[in-house]
Parts: C-alpha cells; structure tokens; sequence
C-alpha cells in the first residue's frame, strides 16, 4: 500500500459541513505506514467536537475498506475559544459579563424600555455594575430616556466604548445611527447586529446586562438567546387581556429557548393622580398574576400609569434615579432586589445553559454551507451562516 492509497481512500471522508474532503482541503498530514499500520494527522480549522469525531471515524472506516488493521487518526484543531464563564455552560460571546436579563413583551408599547431603565437603573443604585442594551434595532428608544439622545459613543479601533449614564453602560442603534434616520434590515441583518453589540462594545465587567428587545418573538430574541446564556426574563405586560393574551407568547418564548424566568411587570397597574395621590384602576390591576403562575413565575412588580414616568422618559430623566422617594422608584427597587436574588438563585442552581438552543449544525460550519457555496476552506472560527 502507498501513500495513494492513503489519499485516495481518504478522498471519500468529506470535511463535515461541506461538499469537498479533508484531501482536496489539503488538511491531511504526516501519513506514515508500516506494513498494515497506518497513523495520519488531519489538521482542521474547526475546534468543534463533533467535526473532530465524525472525521476520525470516517477516515478510520475508509483505511479499514482498503486494508489497514492498525489506524492512527490524529486530528489537530485550533482550541476552542474560551467563551464560557464560571456559572454559565454554552455559548457565551461576551463572556465577562456575568449574568444577562432579556426583557420581554408580546405586545409593543407596554413600557418594555420605561421598565428596562428604571430596573438598571435601580440596580446600579444598588451597586451593581450595570449595562444597558438597547436591542430594539428598528426603535431604538433608550438613548432618549437616559439622557443621551444626539450623544455620539467613542469608537476605539473596530470597537465601540459604552456611553454611560446614571452609573449604567449603555449602548444603541439610535446612538450610532443619525437622528430619525429609517433601518430597512433583513433578519440576518438584525442578527449580525445583536451579535456585534454583545461582542464589539466594549461593556466592562458587568454583574448584568439588561437588555431591551423589541415586541414579539423573533430573529433578536432568538440570536440573543444562541449568542449568550440569558440568566433571567422578564416579561412585560399591562393589566389588558389582550397584552396578557400576547404575553403568554413571550412566557412560552422563554420556556422554549431554556430562560429561567424571573417573573411578569405588570406596568399602567393602576393610576395614581398627581394631585391627590390616589390610585385608581384603568386599565385593570393584578390581572397578570393568573398568567405568571400559570408559568411558575412571579409578579414581580405593579408599575401604576404615572405622569412622572412617562415625562422621566421623554426628558432623559428616569424616576427611579430623579425622584427615588416615589412610590413608583420604590416599586423598581423591589423588583430590581427580587430580581436580582431570583439571578443569585438561578446562578447557585449551576447557572444558565444555552446549549439547548444552539443551531444543529456544528460551531464553526455553516447551515448553507453543502451547498454551492462552499468552495472554500472553512473559516477557522465562529458561527452563522454569511451567505444570505
Ligand atoms: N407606567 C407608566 N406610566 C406612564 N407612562 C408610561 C408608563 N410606562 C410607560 N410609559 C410611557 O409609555 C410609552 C411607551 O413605553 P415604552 O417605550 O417603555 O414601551 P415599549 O414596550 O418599550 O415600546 P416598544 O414596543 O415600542 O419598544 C413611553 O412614552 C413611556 O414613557
Ligand atoms: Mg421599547
């Protein structure tokens, strides 16, 4: 037997993912032979186990089919990178920042952004190190409630520095992208964003970061959840059965993508009158609690419709930082405490894990990539798939 037979044997064992094999990639080396032994080494640009395992055992079957008894399958591979944290298992494309809370709502408009504010904001109060993600790619609102609309961030090399306010980091479209300016992007598009805002900015390490999502259940949602294991959600609902009708999507959203679920913000949960104080019900109270623990979830805060709030957001000055002795600032730092003794939980418990919800092919292979595409030589690193 030659080194040909080697080769040609080898030619069968495709590089997984792809259309062409190991030999035309040019990824085997060192074959060496002796009588019926054979050892090789194929040096491969993906640190992914299972690639690693389906080329030894390819390889090991073809040289098996030509006559080897004794088969050395080598295989060098970059390292995997280090994207995990101590608590966390999965994928983790920010990795020094500890624990990260998706906040959630089926419905726009029902305070995701007022509620994502105030709670980092109170959490910082309560001296955590907090960022603030603004993924509402498409209405980018949280500039203008903290204080930072027009504020243009610091671009260090290919990196972003955060802007902070209010002791949060903060970054957003609405921050890098001109005033009333329009985004038409595709979903691969929004992905890619969501992806560079966990790993481009320059986030220091936080013990949270929240992060604003838009409404529903979609692209943003889905890729936060791959690219970084989400420790808490958060879903955001007002008293109306029809946002609890669509809050219950997001409840169900969480449960499928593995989110430990943190608990339900009832927000416009009554109205207090500037003049007397009262509280009234508008739109409803204490509705939320049935579809909470219809998830085995809290509510873990009644927010009352309140002029205050809606003119701390419009004016970039929250109320939980501007007026903190309001019955409504008290409320955000309940539920910021709750909420954080609820990630203490969930992280003492072994953390949160999103190897569940990672795409089926294997890091490093893209989905689109048997096809015509895939005339190149894999990339060496990270995932996703640039071809659409
Ligand atoms: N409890 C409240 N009392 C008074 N006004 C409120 C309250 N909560 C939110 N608002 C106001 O309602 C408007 C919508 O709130 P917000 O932007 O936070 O909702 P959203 O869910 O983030 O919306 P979108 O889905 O568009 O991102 C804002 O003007 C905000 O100031
Ligand atoms: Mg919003």
């Amino acid at each position: 037997m030659t080194n040909e037979t080697v080769l040609d044997a080898l030619k069968s064992v495709t590089y997984p993912g792809f259309t062409k094999d190991i030999v035309t990639f040019g990824f085997v080396k060192d074959v060496k032979m002796e009588g019926d032994k054979v050892s090789l080494t194929v040096d491969i640009t993906s640190s992914a186990e299972e690639v690693k395992a389906q080329i030894v055992k390819e390889a090991t079957e073809a040289l098996k089919a030509v006559g080897f008894l004794a088969i050395e399958v080598n295989i060098k591979a970059p390292q995997a990178p280090k994207e995990m944290s101590n608590s966390q298992s999965g994928k983790n494309i920010a990795p020094h920042v500890k624990n990260f809370i998706m906040v959630s709502s089926g419905k726009g408009g029902v305070g995701k952004s007022t509620t994502s504010v105030n709670l980092a904001i109170a959490m910082a109060m309560q001296g955590k190190k907090v960022g603030l993600l603004d993924a509402d790619i498409y209405g980018p609102n949280i500039p203008r409630m903290m204080g930072l609309h027009g504020v243009k961030p610091e671009i260090q090399g290919n990196k972003v520095e955060p802007l902070k306010a209010y002791g949060v980091e903060i970054m957003s479209m609405g921050s890098l992208m001109d005033d009333g300016k329009s985004l038409i992007w595709r979903g691969s598009m929004i992905m890619k964003a969501i992806e560079q805002f966990l790993r481009d900015i320059l986030w220091s390490e936080l013990d949270v970061l929240v992060i604003d999502m838009p409404p529903g259940t979609g692209d943003a949602q889905l890729t936060l959840a791959q690219s970084v294991p989400v420790t808490a959600g958060i879903v955001v609902t007002t008293p109306q059965q029809v946002s609890l009708d669509d809050s219950k999507r997001s409840l169900d959203m969480f449960e499928k993508l593995h989110i430990p679920i943190a608990g339900v913000v009832e927000n416009m949960s009554g109205f207090i009158c500037p003049s007397c104080d009262t509280e009234s019900d508008i739109f409803g109270m204490g509705t939320s609690k049935e579809v909470a623990s219809a998830y085995n979830a809290e509510l873990i805060a009644q927010v009352p419709i309140e002029p205050a709030i809606r003119v701390g957001g419009d004016t970039g000055q929250p109320i939980t930082f501007h007026q903190p002795d309001s019955e409504t600032a008290k409320r955000y730092h309940t539920a910021a405490s709750n909420l954080l003794a609820f990630i203490d939980k969930v992280n003492a418990e072994g953390g949160a894990d999103n190897s569940s919800v990672q795409p089926t092919t294997p890091p490093g292979v893209s989905a689109c990539s048997t096809g015509a595409g895939a005339s190149q030589a894999p990339a060496q690193s990270g995932g996703g798939c640039g071809c659409h």
